[in-house]
Formats: C-alpha cells, sequence, structure tokens
C-alpha cells in the first residue's frame, strides 16, 4: 500500500468569523472545528499529519496539544492555500505516495468519503483528485470548471465570470494529490487574481497544461463538505451536526421527541430505550445507559448515567456519576465527582459536589452536600448543609448507613454521622454522632403567652 502523509491547513485569519478566537477553534457539536478534521484524517493511518499555522499560530498549536503525532509549520505571512501547501516543503520534500489536503474548517467530512478520495486517487494515477459537490447556492466557493468530462480548472468566485459563476459544481478546498511533482508544480502558481494570493486550486490547470491527469470525486451529501466562513455558516453545519448524531442515536433505539433541540455531541453514547425529551444537552464524553428518560432543560456534561435513570427537567450534571435506577431533580446540581449510588434519589434544589451518594438514600429537597461521603438508605432533611469549607480548606463529612439527617441541620465538616443515628431539625452538628444515638443541638422552645396581643396594646 502506498503512503498516505495528511496536510491540514489551518494559518488563514478567518476574517468572516469576526472573531477573537481563530477560525478553526471556534467549536461544533462540542469540539474545535480542527479537532472534527484531525479525526477523520486519523482514521486513513497517514505516515504524518502536518497542519499549517499561522494566525494566532500559537493559540492554535495550544490547542492541539492533546493530538499526539502532529507536526506544524508556520506559515507566515499568510498569503493563500497554495502558498500555506508550499510550507510544508521542508517537511515532506522526498516523500512519496499521496498527499491528502485538508481544510481545517471543513470539518463535517466522513471517513468514507476520504477514503473514497485515496482510493480512486490510487486507482487512476492522477496527479490530484478534486473531492467536488453540485450545490443549489454555490456563493463563496472556487467553481469547477470543465472541458467536456474532464475537469480544466478551477475559478475563485471573485475571479469569476458572470458565465463560470453560473456553475453549481464547487471545490471543496480537499484533496489528494501524488507527491512526486507536486512542489515543483506549486512554485509555477502565480498570484495574479482579485485576492493577489496564491490559489492552492490554481494546480489542477498546471497539472492539465503538463499533460497529467486530474480526477474528480463528486460527493452526493452536501452538508458533508460545507465549509465554515461565518458564524451563520457555523451555525448550519452545526444544525448538520446535531441532526446526524441524533439519527444515529435514533437508528440505535433511542427515543428523541424532538431531533430539532437535541444537543448531543460526537463522542456521546445512549442506551436503547432511553428517552429524550426536548431541549436537551448531552456534551463531552457523557455516557447514558439504557431506559433512561432524561426530561426538557437538562445539561449532562462528561459523565456517566446507569441504566433506567430518571432525570427530571432543568438538571445540570457535570463530571459526574450517576448509577442504576437513581433518580434526579428537577434543578438538581451534581458537579465535580459526585457520585449517586444505586437507587438513591435527589430532590429539587439539591447540590452535590465531590460527594458519594449511597444507595437507596434521599435527599428531596433543598440541601448542599459538598466533600461527603452518605452511606445506604440515609435520609437527609430538606434544607440540610454540609459545612464543608473553614475558610482555609475543605474537610469531609460522613454520614453513615441508615442514618436519618432531620430538616434545616447543618453538618460541620470535619464531622460523622453514625450508623443509623438521628439528627433533630435545626441542629448544628459541630461534633461526631455516636452511631444509634439521638443528637439534638438546637435549643429549648420557650413560648410567651399573648405576646401579639401585648404588643398590640403598646
Ligand atoms: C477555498 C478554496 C475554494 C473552495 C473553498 C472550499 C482557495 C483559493 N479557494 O476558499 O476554491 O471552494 O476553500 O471551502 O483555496 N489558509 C491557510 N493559509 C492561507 C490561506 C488560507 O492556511 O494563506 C487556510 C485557512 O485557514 C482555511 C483554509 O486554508 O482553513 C481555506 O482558506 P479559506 O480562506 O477559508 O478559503 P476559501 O475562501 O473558503
Ligand atoms: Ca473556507
Amino acid at each position: 500500500m502506498e503512503s498516505i502523509h495528511v496536510v491540514v491547513l489551518a494559518a488563514g485569519k478567518g476574517t468572516r468569523m469576526k472573531s477573537a478566537r481563530p477560525k478553526v477553534l471556534h467549536r461544533l457539536a462540542g469540539l474545535p472545528l480542527i479537532d472534527h478534521v484531525l479525526a477523520v484524517a486519523a482514521a486513513l493511518r497517514p505516515q504524518s499529519t502536518v497542519v499549517v499555522i499561522g494566525h494566532e499560530a500559537a493559540r492554535v498549536r495550544e490547542a492541539l496539544a492533546g493530538h499526539a503525532g502532529l507536526s506544524f509549520v508556520v506559515q507566515e505571512p499568510q498569503l493563500g492555500t497554495g502558498h500555506a501547501l508550499l510550507t510544508t516543503e521542508p517537511l515532506l520534500a522526498g516523500a512519496s505516495g499521496t498527499l491528502v489536503l485538508l481544510s481545517g474548517d471543513v470539518p463535517l467530512l466522513t471517513a468514507e468519503t476520504l477514503q473514497t478520495l485515496v482510493d480512486q486517487h490510487v486507482a487512476t494515477g492522477a496527479a490530484a483528485t478534486v473531492v467536488t459537490a453540485i450545490v443549489d447556492d454555490p456563493r463563496g466557493y472556487g467553481r469547477i470548471v470543465r472541458s467536456g468530462e474532464q475537469i480544466a480548472h478551477i475559478v475563485e468566485e471573485k475571479d469569476a465570470t458572470p458565465a463560470e459563476r453560473e456553475i453549481r459544481e464547487i471545490n471543496s478546498g480537499i484533496y489528494a494529490f501524488a507527491l512526486p511533482g507536486l512542489f515543483d508544480a506549486l512554485r509555477g502558481i502565480a498570484a495574479e487574481n482579485a485576492q493577489h494570493e496564491y490559489y492552492l486550486p490554481d494546480l489542477i490547470a498546471i497539472f492539465r497544461k503538463q499533460g497529467r491527469h486530474v480526477d474528480t470525486v463528486t460527493v452526493t451529501n452536501v452538508g458533508e463538505i460545507q465549509g465554515i466562513n461565518s458564524r451563520a455558516e457555523l451555525a448550519a453545519s452545526s444544525r448538520q451536526a446535531r441532526h446526524e448524531k441524533a439519527a444515529a442515536l435514533m437508528a440505535a433505539g433511542v427515543t428523541i421527541e424532538d431531533p430539532a433541540t437535541a444537543y448531543i455531541d460526537r463522542d456521546v453514547t445512549v442506551g436503547a430505550d432511553t428517552i429524550i425529551h426536548p431541549n436537551v444537552s448531552l456534551e463531552g464524553s457523557t455516557h447514558v445507559g439504557r431506559g433512561c428518560e432524561i426530561h426538557s432543560g437538562v445539561r449532562i456534561v462528561n459523565s456517566t448515567i446507569g441504566d433506567n435513570v430518571v432525570v427530571l427537567n432543568h438538571c445540570v450534571i457535570t463530571d459526574s456519576r450517576v448509577r442504576d435506577g437513581a433518580s434526579l431533580g428537577p434543578f438538581a446540581h451534581l458537579r465535580n465527582a459526585a457520585d449517586v449510588r444505586n437507587g438513591a434519589h435527589i430532590g429539587n434544589f439539591v447540590e452535590l459536589k465531590k460527594t458519594v451518594f449511597g444507595a437507596g438514600s434521599k435527599a428531596g429537597h433543598l440541601a448542599y452536600l459538598g466533600d461527603a461521603v452518605v452511606g445506604e438508605k440515609v435520609n437527609i432533611g430538606a434544607g440540610t448543609i454540609t459545612c464543608n469549607y473553614d475558610g482555609e480548606k475543605k474537610n469531609q463529612t460522613t454520614i453513615e448507613d441508615g442514618a436519618f439527617v432531620g430538616s434545616d441541620t447543618q453538618l460541620v465538616a470535619p464531622v460523622t454521622v453514625g450508623k443509623g443515628a438521628y439528627v433533630g431539625s435545626g441542629s448544628t452538628i459541630r461534633e461526631d454522632v455516636p452511631a444509634g444515638a439521638l443528637a439534638v443541638s438546637a435549643g429549648k422552645q420557650r413560648n410567651i403567652a399573648d405576646w401579639v396581643k401585648n404588643r398590640k396594646k403598646k
């Protein structure tokens, strides 16, 4: 098999985004645009992957620090896509095989299309193979000009004649090139055009003049090759990605009541027979089990939800775990390694932070449990809070199996409520409660007879 080298262009400013953030770092379905491109490139198992950076180079490089095996070249100044590819010559000179050129701003390309591109390119022995599409609205794209069946050249919108602008076959900006002779041909590109840039698509005319074969692969799913140059295009492609993710989940047995408002990131998994109500966001590396019901307004980020879990409206769950058969909400907040065990119940306006909440335990209303370990079958009354922060550090609260904490209790950590112990309502617990004991810290109640009547007289 011939070797494959990938180059991703990401040096441009992205002027039309009107953003301080480099264009390729804008997020689609939870990931920067360029992460989508690198993921699809990785499916080719290339021998090398070079990213061309320039505008805000340091920031882009830093954002890609988590990707193994990338090389970077800095294109400075940015004189166009042809010039961008030329800057990779020191890394690729002498390489043989196929160079696959991807744009950092075309995020929805599929691995299948890329494989078709490479296979066809190698099979035809072409000097270049261009991925094209026939679109309803070709504005903004380079147009594919053919003579007969054969591609003759590509003309950019700004340089096109009115007749050429009518052409609806567009350049996706994705190509395969035969490496031998590529950089010599690139040096033949001139910047004599409306934008005074070195256009990579001009290579097509150069190869044709040399009598070399140039081929095309035309995709039918136009959304796949949609380039992102503006916020509106970002929104359109995001919608498309969402739509496809929802379709894949539904095909795998998930009920999604309104796919248009299901905001589910690419890497999220959801088990069969789970029901997702409108306006739910499942983000990052979130995994939801089977037979769950996720109600409207819920946002789950980087969290794992077991099977048969019910999450009522407007819960926010980040970096946490919820085990089988638990129920949450409405309006519960789980964060920072909260772990709700099997069959437990977390009710409305309850916040859990770095807390293990044992199987079968209940906190039905208005509580804050931070840095706590709560055992099994514990009852946490309304208005209970852990005072976990002493102004300097966080301290742990331990509530053992079967304990009953009355409403409006403050647990001043570090403190332990023993197995099966009871805490009377309105207590401030500063000392450990032994197993089986009742702790009461609120003062004795005093009633002043006729107080209201006497006050009125004054
Ligand atoms: C380009 C193509 C156009 C095609 C379209 C598809 C050119 C001249 N035109 O236009 O035919 O229809 O993509 O989406 O290639 N970049 C650099 N260095 C530069 C300039 C750009 O790295 O000097 C990078 C950008 O960061 C971007 C990519 O190249 O990731 C494409 O550049 P962009 O300016 O978006 O090109 P388009 O005008 O969309
Ligand atoms: Ca573009």
